[in-house]
């Protein structure tokens, strides 16, 4: 039997009299890539906060690897390999990039991993090698991005949440770091979660589509599916449809 990495059981979220998150319930398979997609201000970001514990949910239960994590601290999900990045990227502008990795690296290192090794491990996998002595504000969108996802990861990273981390850049720059992301499934068996609006970009790597509208869930599947469902057409895709086929 598959195991499950993530279970969002019934989970709601106000913000005074807002309904950001209704009833929200889904889960992920240990080793799966599900892209989350859904309008701005859908919940998306939301859900994002409740599922890594930087915001608690009004109503329901977050479980991760078969455990109940709702009350438990965001480092300490963190530390256990719940891992995300934010929707506008968020780094130590002052240091290096391989102080940026080494940083995060330290906070969630497994015993008897070496840092430096996790480190280089992780600038290489990200083709930050070259890069390693810059500070963020001398790289492109797209290496800020690869340093975020870097930081994410490093250390025992087992669920690896994206919020729109390939949004802002162009095709090509968007296909390689997809490439990297689905070496990252495959080599480490990270279960990744990505938010993502660029939906022929997503369908060349998700097995399967979450939609969120209006707070709620509209539609589950594979991304074949999600193009074909009416209401999804009807609530988001509109023209884009076509692209996920
Ligand atoms: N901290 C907050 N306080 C009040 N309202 C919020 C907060 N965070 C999000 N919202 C509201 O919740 C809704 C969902 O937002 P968000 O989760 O950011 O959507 P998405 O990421 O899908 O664009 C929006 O109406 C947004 O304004
Ligand atoms: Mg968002």
């Amino acid at each position: 039997m598959t195991s499950l990495a993530l279970e969002v059981v019934g989970v709601g979220r106000r913000f005074g009299g807002l309904v950001a998150l209704r009833d929200v319930t889904f889960s992920v398979a240990e080793g799966e890539i599900v892209g989350l997609i859904g309008p701005n201000g859908a919940g998306k970001s939301t859900l994002f906060e409740i599922i890594s514990g930087n915001m608690p949910p009004s109503h329901g239960a977050i479980r991760y690897f078969g455990a109940d994590v709702t009350g438990k601290a965001a480092y300490l999900r963190r530390r256990d390999g719940l891992c995300r990045t934010f929707q506008k990227v968020r780094l130590f502008e002052t240091m290096t990039v391989e102080q940026n990795v080494r940083v995060a690296a330290s906070q969630c290192l497994p015993s008897g991993r070496s840092l430096a090794s996790e480190v280089d491990d992780m600038l290489q996998q990200f083709h930050l090698g070259d890069l390693r002595h810059r500070k963020p504000s001398e790289l492109t969108l797209a290496d800020r991005k690869r340093v975020e996802i870097a930081r994410a990861v490093a250390g025992a990273c087992r669920l690896l949440m994206l919020d729109e981390s390939l949004s802002g850049l162009t095709h090509d720059e968007a296909h390689r770091l997809v490439s990297e992301i689905i070496l990252l499934n495959k080599s480490r068996g990270i279960t990744v979660v990505i938010v993502e609006h660029v939906l022929s970009v997503l369908a060349a790597m998700v097995q399967r589509l979450v939609v969120l509208h209006n707070a709620t869930i509209v539609a589950m599947g594979t991304p074949t599916e999600i193009a074909n469902n009416p209401l999804v057409i009807e609530a988001y895709l509109g023209s884009q449809g076509g692209a996920l086929t």
